[in-house]
Parts: C-alpha cells; sequence; structure tokens
C-alpha cells in the first residue's frame, strides 16, 4: 500500500511537472474563475503568515502581490519543482514569499505557526486526504482559517470525475463538498462558510474553515 501511495505520488508530481509550462496559458478560464471565487472570501491581515499548501504556478501569490495586499509572509509550498519554478518567476525577488517543497501530508513547519492556510483546486490529488487535513490543523494556529477550494464529486460530475480518473496519471481522488465538510470536522475545525458552483462543466465548492481557539 506505501509503494503504491509513493509511486501515485511521484506520478501526480512527474505530472505536473510536464504541465508547469503551458499550466496558466491552458487553465486560464479555470484558473479566474476559482480564484475570483477565493478572493471574494479570503481575509488576511497585514501581521499574517499564509501558507499555499498546493501553489502550483504562483496565480494567487502573483495576484495579491500586483494589488497591493498586505501580509507578513507568504509561503508557497508544492511537490512539483517545475510549478514552484514558474512561481518563483512571477513573484521575482520579494522578500516576503517562500517556497517549500514538501507533501501537504507532512509538512516541515512548526505547529500553530501560520494565519491562513490555502489549497486550491489540490484536493482531489493527494494520496492522504485526512493526513492533509491533520497536517494543515497542526501547522494553523488556534483561530486561524483555512481556505480549501477543490472539484466537488456531486451529481453530472460524477461521471465527468471518472473520465478524468481514466485519461489522467496522476492521482484523482474527488469528494463531495458534504465529504469534505465530514473530514474537516472529524479533524477538529469549525465550518465558517461554504459555497458551490459550476464553471463550464466543473461542479466546485469552496469551504472556509476555521480551528477553534
Ligand atoms: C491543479 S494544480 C493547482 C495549482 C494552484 N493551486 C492553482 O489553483 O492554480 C494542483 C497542484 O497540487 C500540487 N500537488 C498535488 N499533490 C500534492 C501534494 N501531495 N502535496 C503538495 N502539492 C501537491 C501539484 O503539484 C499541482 O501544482
Amino acid at each position: 500500500m506505501a509503494v503504491k501511495k509513493e509511486l501515485s505520488r511521484n506520478k501526480t508530481a512527474d505530472s505536473y511537472n510536464a504541465l508547469a509550462p503551458e499550466y496558466d496559458v491552458r487553465w486560464k478560464g479555470y484558473i479566474e474563475n476559482t480564484h475570483q471565487k477565493l478572493l471574494n472570501l479570503l481575509e488576511i491581515n497585514p501581521s499574517d503568515r499564509v501558507l499555499d499548501i498546493s501553489a502550483g504556478t504562483g496565480y494567487l501569490a502573483k495576484y495579491l502581490q500586483k494589488n497591493g495586499w498586505e501580509f507578513d509572509q507568504f509561503v508557497l509550498n508544492d511537490i512539483s519543482s517545475e510549478m514552484l519554478g514558474k512561481a518563483q518567476e512571477k513573484v521575482g525577488s520579494d522578500g516576503r514569499y517562500g517556497f517549500t517543497e514538501y507533501r501537504a501530508e507532512q509538512m516541515g513547519f512548526e505547529s500553530n505557526s501560520f494565519d491562513r492556510v490555502i489549497s486550491m483546486n489540490a484536493f482531489h490529488n493527494y494520496s492522504d486526504q485526512g493526513a492533509v487535513i491533520r497536517e494543515v490543523y497542526r501547522v494553523l494556529k488556534p483561530g486561524g482559517s483555512f481556505y480549501m477550494l477543490d472539484w466537488n464529486k456531486q451529481g453530472f460530475f460524477r461521471p465527468v470525475n471518472y473520465l478524468i480518473n481514466v485519461f489522467t496519471t496522476e492521482t484523482i481522488q474527488t469528494v463531495s463538498l458534504g465529504e469534505a465538510e465530514k473530514l474537516l470536522r472529524l479533524y477538529g475545525f469549525c465550518i465558517h462558510q461554504k459555497d458551490y458552483w459550476y464553471y463550464r462543466y466543473w461542479n466546485l465548492f469552496l469551504i472556509c474553515a476555521t480551528k477553534p481557539v
């Protein structure tokens, strides 16, 4: 089982390493739609330490920089070095940004060290989703927020998800909004806000969950 998970993780990283040069162009409309939804909800204070656990090519980090959002530190984490390389090119030498390549399931950050943690369009890729939620809970400060946006395995999206799974090599384990809420509660989070919508044939959800004080 452990060997299968390891292979699957490498395939996911390999798949995104190969996709990195064209990711922003190929998925432009999808990225803009999902990030706009997050930005409508996202709250960041000037003293906040923010962690994006699967930052990809850094669309969010660049948006915040370009639009003058204030924060203390923003860490971009991802298992794909090529995706992170694109992110580094985008934000340049701005010292508020840091880069790490941990698996979201086990990250080398201190406990209670971030005010906001974000996972955008990546939850379906995690081979151990419970471990990721536990890890996010560990690194968040009490009172901190976790923003989780991903595919919503409900209704018409079920067969779409099946086809994506057949035609891609990366890990695909999509959950529904209800299943995501259940998992978050199981690991101690309180659900603060939630939303769901369609973008073309994608069924999506966004949850803002908090770690109790
Ligand atoms: C669809 S991309 C989303 C990137 C970015 N958040 C966005 O919305 O444009 C999914 C990202 O999750 C990363 N990823 C997949 N599994 C991961 C894991 N276990 N730990 C950290 N990152 C992971 C991939 O390398 C990829 O960059």
